[in-house]
Protein backbone atom coordinates (compact mmCIF):
# COMPACT_ATOMS: atom_id res chain seq x y z
CA UNK A 1 0.00 0.00 0.00
CA UNK A 2 1.18 3.31 -0.90
CA UNK A 3 0.15 6.03 0.80
CA UNK A 4 0.94 9.83 0.31
CA UNK A 5 0.45 12.63 3.08
CA UNK A 6 -0.21 15.89 2.07
CA UNK A 7 -1.54 19.50 2.39
CA UNK A 8 -0.22 22.22 0.65
CA UNK A 9 -0.48 24.12 4.19
CA UNK A 10 2.84 24.06 5.91
CA UNK A 11 3.22 22.50 9.43
CA UNK A 12 -0.23 20.41 9.68
CA UNK A 13 1.53 17.36 10.88
CA UNK A 14 2.00 15.96 7.43
CA UNK A 15 6.40 15.00 8.36
CA UNK A 16 5.06 14.18 11.97
CA UNK A 17 2.26 11.76 10.62
CA UNK A 18 4.23 10.03 8.11
CA UNK A 19 7.08 9.17 10.52
CA UNK A 20 5.02 8.06 12.86
CA UNK A 21 2.49 5.97 11.18
CA UNK A 22 5.53 4.26 9.26
CA UNK A 23 7.04 3.82 12.84
CA UNK A 24 4.38 1.74 14.09
CA UNK A 25 3.85 -0.36 10.81
CA UNK A 26 7.31 -0.92 11.47
CA UNK A 27 6.96 -2.25 14.71
CA UNK A 28 4.06 -4.58 13.41
CA UNK A 29 6.66 -6.26 11.59
CA UNK A 30 5.13 -4.99 7.81
CA UNK A 31 8.32 -3.99 6.01
CA UNK A 32 7.53 0.18 5.74
CA UNK A 33 9.35 2.70 3.41
CA UNK A 34 9.39 6.57 3.71
CA UNK A 35 10.06 8.54 1.11
CA UNK A 36 10.80 12.19 1.61
CA UNK A 37 10.06 14.36 -1.03
CA UNK A 38 10.45 17.61 1.02
CA UNK A 39 13.41 19.35 0.83
CA UNK A 40 13.49 20.64 4.41
CA UNK A 41 13.90 16.97 4.56
CA UNK A 42 12.02 16.88 7.94
CA UNK A 43 10.87 13.64 7.60
CA UNK A 44 14.64 12.24 6.86
CA UNK A 45 16.37 13.85 9.77
CA UNK A 46 13.63 12.51 12.35
CA UNK A 47 14.36 8.58 10.86
CA UNK A 48 17.88 8.83 10.20
CA UNK A 49 19.41 11.66 12.97
CA UNK A 50 21.57 12.87 10.31
CA UNK A 51 21.85 16.43 9.09
CA UNK A 52 19.84 16.14 5.57
CA UNK A 53 23.37 17.79 4.17
CA UNK A 54 25.52 14.67 4.81
CA UNK A 55 23.22 12.13 3.47
CA UNK A 56 25.23 11.30 -0.30
CA UNK A 57 22.48 9.44 -1.64
CA UNK A 58 19.11 10.39 -1.41
CA UNK A 59 15.68 11.13 -3.37
CA UNK A 60 17.77 13.63 -5.49
CA UNK A 61 20.00 11.36 -7.26
CA UNK A 62 17.11 9.32 -8.38
CA UNK A 63 15.37 12.20 -10.22
CA UNK A 64 18.57 13.29 -11.47
CA UNK A 65 19.34 10.29 -12.70
CA UNK A 66 15.78 10.30 -14.86
CA UNK A 67 17.30 13.11 -16.53
CA UNK A 68 20.21 11.51 -17.87
CA UNK A 69 20.51 8.82 -20.55
CA UNK A 70 23.33 6.83 -18.62
CA UNK A 71 24.07 3.29 -18.00
CA UNK A 72 25.63 3.73 -14.46
CA UNK A 73 22.50 4.26 -12.53
CA UNK A 74 22.62 3.67 -9.38
CA UNK A 75 19.99 1.36 -8.41
CA UNK A 76 16.94 3.21 -5.96
CA UNK A 77 17.87 0.01 -3.28
CA UNK A 78 21.46 1.82 -3.30
CA UNK A 79 19.67 5.56 -2.14
CA UNK A 80 17.85 3.78 0.29
CA UNK A 81 18.93 3.88 3.63
CA UNK A 82 18.17 1.62 7.08
CA UNK A 83 17.23 3.31 10.08
CA UNK A 84 18.05 2.32 13.54
CA UNK A 85 15.08 0.33 13.62
CA UNK A 86 14.04 -2.67 12.26
CA UNK A 87 11.84 -3.01 9.01
CA UNK A 88 12.06 0.87 8.36
CA UNK A 89 13.91 2.21 5.50
CA UNK A 90 13.87 5.91 4.16
CA UNK A 91 14.55 7.47 0.88
CA UNK A 92 15.99 10.74 2.03
CA UNK A 93 15.33 14.34 0.73
CA UNK A 94 17.77 16.21 -0.75
CA UNK A 95 17.96 20.49 0.22
CA UNK A 96 18.22 21.33 -3.64
CA UNK A 97 15.57 18.81 -5.29
CA UNK A 98 14.31 21.72 -6.19
CA UNK A 99 16.46 23.04 -8.55
CA UNK A 100 15.27 20.02 -10.72
CA UNK A 101 11.90 21.10 -11.07
CA UNK A 102 11.87 23.07 -14.28
CA UNK A 103 13.62 20.12 -16.10
CA UNK A 104 11.49 17.44 -14.75
CA UNK A 105 8.57 19.23 -15.39
CA UNK A 106 9.30 20.22 -18.80
CA UNK A 107 10.79 16.62 -20.11
CA UNK A 108 7.53 15.07 -19.10
CA UNK A 109 9.01 12.82 -15.85
CA UNK A 110 6.01 13.23 -13.68
CA UNK A 111 5.36 9.60 -14.15
CA UNK A 112 8.98 8.31 -13.11
CA UNK A 113 7.69 8.05 -9.09
CA UNK A 114 5.22 5.88 -9.64
CA UNK A 115 7.44 3.51 -11.61
CA UNK A 116 9.76 3.49 -8.87
CA UNK A 117 7.26 3.38 -6.33
CA UNK A 118 5.84 0.20 -8.10
CA UNK A 119 8.73 -1.46 -8.40
CA UNK A 120 9.60 -0.81 -4.32
CA UNK A 121 6.02 -1.74 -3.40
CA UNK A 122 7.08 -5.57 -4.45
CA UNK A 123 9.75 -5.03 -1.14
CA UNK A 124 7.56 -3.41 1.14
CA UNK A 125 4.17 -3.68 2.70
CA UNK A 126 3.81 -0.04 3.21
CA UNK A 127 5.11 2.64 1.54
CA UNK A 128 4.68 6.61 3.06
CA UNK A 129 5.33 10.08 0.99
CA UNK A 130 6.22 12.57 3.03
CA UNK A 131 5.91 15.89 0.49
CA UNK A 132 6.42 19.25 0.70
CA UNK A 133 3.99 22.11 1.62
CA UNK A 134 3.18 22.81 -1.96
CA UNK A 135 1.52 21.27 -4.99
CA UNK A 136 4.59 21.26 -7.09
CA UNK A 137 6.22 18.59 -9.45
CA UNK A 138 6.81 16.68 -6.36
CA UNK A 139 3.81 16.54 -4.69
CA UNK A 140 2.15 15.71 -7.76
CA UNK A 141 4.17 12.77 -8.47
CA UNK A 142 3.36 11.63 -5.39
CA UNK A 143 -0.45 12.06 -5.82
CA UNK A 144 -0.34 9.63 -8.83
CA UNK A 145 2.18 7.10 -7.74
CA UNK A 146 -0.08 6.48 -4.59
CA UNK A 147 -2.82 4.35 -3.52
CA UNK A 148 -4.46 6.51 -0.67
CA UNK A 149 -3.92 10.04 0.16
CA UNK A 150 -4.05 11.07 3.77
CA UNK A 151 -4.93 14.84 4.98
CA UNK A 152 -3.75 16.26 7.88
CA UNK A 153 -5.65 19.36 9.22
CA UNK A 154 -4.92 21.13 12.32
CA UNK A 155 -7.93 22.59 13.52
CA UNK A 156 -7.47 26.12 12.25
CA UNK A 157 -9.76 27.87 10.20
CA UNK A 158 -7.58 29.13 7.52
CA UNK A 159 -7.10 25.09 6.89
CA UNK A 160 -10.44 24.96 6.59
CA UNK A 161 -11.10 27.40 3.86
CA UNK A 162 -8.50 25.55 2.30
CA UNK A 163 -9.22 22.06 2.29
CA UNK A 164 -12.43 21.96 -0.30
CA UNK A 165 -9.20 23.43 -2.56
CA UNK A 166 -6.97 20.78 -1.67
CA UNK A 167 -9.90 17.82 -2.13
CA UNK A 168 -10.68 19.54 -5.82
CA UNK A 169 -6.77 19.96 -6.29
CA UNK A 170 -6.79 15.86 -5.47
CA UNK A 171 -10.13 14.82 -7.43
CA UNK A 172 -8.34 16.21 -10.75
CA UNK A 173 -5.43 14.39 -9.83
CA UNK A 174 -7.55 10.70 -9.83
CA UNK A 175 -9.06 11.94 -13.46
CA UNK A 176 -6.51 12.65 -15.26
CA UNK A 177 -3.35 10.49 -14.23
CA UNK A 178 -4.24 7.92 -11.51
CA UNK A 179 -7.76 6.28 -11.06
CA UNK A 180 -6.59 4.47 -8.44
CA UNK A 181 -6.31 6.81 -5.91
CA UNK A 182 -8.62 7.40 -3.18
CA UNK A 183 -8.65 9.93 -0.16
CA UNK A 184 -8.50 8.15 2.69
CA UNK A 185 -9.37 10.86 4.95
CA UNK A 186 -8.33 13.87 6.79
CA UNK A 187 -6.39 13.25 9.93
CA UNK A 188 -7.42 15.85 12.60
CA UNK A 189 -4.20 16.65 14.14
CA UNK A 190 -3.24 18.69 17.53
CA UNK A 191 -6.76 18.29 18.88
CA UNK A 192 -7.12 20.36 21.96
CA UNK A 193 -9.73 18.30 24.22
CA UNK A 194 -10.76 21.09 26.15
CA UNK A 195 -10.49 23.76 23.38
CA UNK A 196 -13.99 24.78 21.73
CA UNK A 197 -13.32 26.04 18.06
CA UNK A 198 -11.25 23.25 16.87
CA UNK A 199 -14.33 21.07 18.19
CA UNK A 200 -16.59 23.09 16.58
CA UNK A 201 -14.59 22.87 13.31
CA UNK A 202 -14.07 19.23 13.18
CA UNK A 203 -17.91 18.59 13.74
CA UNK A 204 -18.18 21.29 10.86
CA UNK A 205 -16.27 19.11 8.66
CA UNK A 206 -18.09 16.13 9.84
CA UNK A 207 -21.56 17.79 8.80
CA UNK A 208 -20.27 18.96 5.54
CA UNK A 209 -19.46 15.45 4.63
CA UNK A 210 -16.01 15.19 4.40
CA UNK A 211 -14.09 12.34 5.36
CA UNK A 212 -12.88 12.92 8.78
CA UNK A 213 -10.97 9.97 9.99
CA UNK A 214 -12.14 8.76 13.29
CA UNK A 215 -8.68 8.54 15.16
CA UNK A 216 -7.77 11.97 16.23
CA UNK A 217 -4.87 12.93 17.32
CA UNK A 218 -4.11 15.06 20.43
CA UNK A 219 -1.50 18.16 20.92
CA UNK A 220 1.16 16.90 23.02
CA UNK A 221 4.72 18.49 23.76
CA UNK A 222 5.85 15.01 23.29
CA UNK A 223 5.88 15.20 19.89
CA UNK A 224 8.71 17.79 19.85
CA UNK A 225 10.34 15.76 22.02
CA UNK A 226 10.33 12.99 20.02
CA UNK A 227 11.78 15.01 16.68
CA UNK A 228 14.32 16.19 18.90
CA UNK A 229 15.29 12.85 19.96
CA UNK A 230 15.19 11.39 16.89
CA UNK A 231 13.26 8.82 17.91
CA UNK A 232 9.43 8.56 16.87
CA UNK A 233 6.63 8.12 19.60
CA UNK A 234 6.50 4.39 19.33
CA UNK A 235 9.89 3.54 20.15
CA UNK A 236 10.48 7.10 22.37
CA UNK A 237 6.98 6.51 24.79
CA UNK A 238 4.86 3.52 23.50
CA UNK A 239 2.41 4.00 26.03
CA UNK A 240 1.62 7.99 25.91
CA UNK A 241 -1.61 9.01 24.86
CA UNK A 242 -0.74 10.38 21.35
CA UNK A 243 1.13 7.38 20.53
CA UNK A 244 -1.97 5.01 21.23
CA UNK A 245 -4.00 7.17 19.37
CA UNK A 246 -1.42 7.14 16.25
CA UNK A 247 -1.58 2.94 16.78
CA UNK A 248 -5.31 3.25 16.63
CA UNK A 249 -4.98 5.50 13.61
CA UNK A 250 -2.90 3.21 12.06
CA UNK A 251 -4.81 -0.25 12.72
CA UNK A 252 -8.08 1.84 11.49
CA UNK A 253 -6.39 2.27 8.49
CA UNK A 254 -5.14 -1.15 8.05
CA UNK A 255 -8.39 -2.76 8.53
CA UNK A 256 -10.09 -0.46 6.44
CA UNK A 257 -7.69 -1.52 3.63
CA UNK A 258 -8.51 -4.98 4.24
CA UNK A 259 -12.09 -4.67 3.79
CA UNK A 260 -11.85 -3.32 0.51
N1 LIG B 1 0.10 16.20 17.56
C1 LIG B 1 1.04 17.15 17.75
N2 LIG B 1 1.21 17.72 18.96
C2 LIG B 1 2.14 18.68 19.16
N3 LIG B 1 2.95 19.12 18.20
C3 LIG B 1 2.84 18.60 16.96
C4 LIG B 1 1.88 17.59 16.65
N4 LIG B 1 1.98 17.27 15.34
C5 LIG B 1 2.98 18.04 14.85
N5 LIG B 1 3.49 18.83 15.82
C6 LIG B 1 4.59 19.81 15.71
O1 LIG B 1 4.21 20.78 14.74
C7 LIG B 1 5.32 21.14 13.94
C8 LIG B 1 4.97 20.86 12.48
O2 LIG B 1 4.82 19.45 12.32
P1 LIG B 1 5.34 18.75 11.01
O3 LIG B 1 6.75 19.14 10.71
O4 LIG B 1 5.04 17.30 11.12
O5 LIG B 1 4.37 19.43 9.94
P2 LIG B 1 4.51 19.44 8.36
O6 LIG B 1 3.14 19.56 7.80
O7 LIG B 1 5.33 18.30 7.90
O8 LIG B 1 5.32 20.80 8.13
P3 LIG B 1 5.95 21.29 6.74
O9 LIG B 1 4.78 21.74 5.91
O10 LIG B 1 6.86 22.40 7.12
O11 LIG B 1 6.65 20.12 6.13
C9 LIG B 1 6.49 20.32 14.45
O12 LIG B 1 7.25 21.13 15.32
C10 LIG B 1 5.87 19.17 15.21
O13 LIG B 1 6.67 18.75 16.29
MG1 LIG C 1 7.06 18.26 6.74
Amino acid sequence: MIRIVFNQKGGVGKSSIACNLAAISASQSFKTLVVDLDPQGNSSHYLTGMPVRQLDDTVFDFFEQALTISSQRKPVEQLIQPTPWDNLDVLPAHADLETLEAKLESRYKIYKLKEMLQQQAQHYDHIFIDTPPALNFFSRSALIGADRCLIPFDCDAFSLQALTQLLDAIEEMKQDHNPDLSVEGIVVNQMQPQAKLPQQLVEQLVNDGYPVLPVHLMSSVKMRESHQLNKPLIYHLPKHKLTGQFVDLFNHLKEGAQSR
